[in-house]
């Protein structure tokens, strides 16, 4: 169903985009409105994990996206990130785990996001949460990294669910090699909506 629509990009308010463009990050406004409408896809009863969230900007979009579905009750976004805890200054310093937090607040999206401070792939092998029904990649953009991630975090998507990868098309990660050599040759995923060519999306097929 995902596939059939297209992507709506004017789904959220003009004051709430300008706010959500303040919030200081690595998506662009377009990858953000994207991510805002894939998660309002996500059915009742599933929902949206976030792997590397730094300072808050996918996470808002995807939660603003969560919470304009047309649902009484928004899907739940858990925002996945090592904070203080990277191996990498710049994503280590405590002030980006202090940002996210105000962004959250000030959006007030404390209901629909929770954070976790904690390795991505020890989460997903451990995971008991809802069947997802998006699971956003952001984290560490190495080959084997993303491969880790895919492989921990896979078998929790449903069938109809969405699977976003970030800066696919920059040929310094190893996120496009991943797709193209370890993902889309399980069988398991259809092409998704295009956003960016940065942001690839994938469907997982409910018969493989
Ligand atoms: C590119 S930034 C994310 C940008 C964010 N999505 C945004 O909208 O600005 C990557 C983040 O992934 C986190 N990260 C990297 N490897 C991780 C892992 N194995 N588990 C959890 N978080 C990780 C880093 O700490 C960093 O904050």
């Amino acid at each position: 169903m995902v596939q059939e629509a297209a992507v709506d990009l004017a789904l959220l308010s003009p004051v709430l985009c300008r706010m959500l463009a303040t919030i200081p990050g690595e998506i662009s406004e377009r990858e953000g409105l994207g991510l805002a409408w894939l998660a309002s896809r996500v059915p009742a009863g599933q929902c949206i994990v976030e792997i590397g969230s730094y300072r808050g900007r996918s996470t808002c979009y995807l939660a603003e996206g969560a919470l304009h579905s047309g649902r009484d009750e928004a899907v739940q976004v858990f925002a996945i990130d090592l904070w203080g805890e990277a191996p990498w200054p710049q994503y280590a310093d405590p002030a980006n785990y202090e940002a996210f937090c105000r962004a959250i607040c000030a959006l007030r999206l404390r209901d629909v996001v929770t954070s976790m401070l904690a390795d991505s792939c020890a989460v997903g092998a451990a995971w008991a949460g809802p069947p997802i029904g998006l699971l956003f990649v952001d984290a560490d953009h190495t080959f084997e990294a993303v491969i880790g991630d895919y492989h921990a975090w896979e078998r929790h998507i449903s069938p109809g669910g969405l699977l976003a990868l970030h800066d696919a098309a920059d040929p310094q990660w190893g996120v496009r090699r991943a797709i193209d050599d370890v993902i889309m040759p399980t069988g398991l995923w259809d092409p998704g909506p295009f956003i960016t060519g940065d942001l690839a999306t994938m469907v997982r097929r409910a018969d493989p």
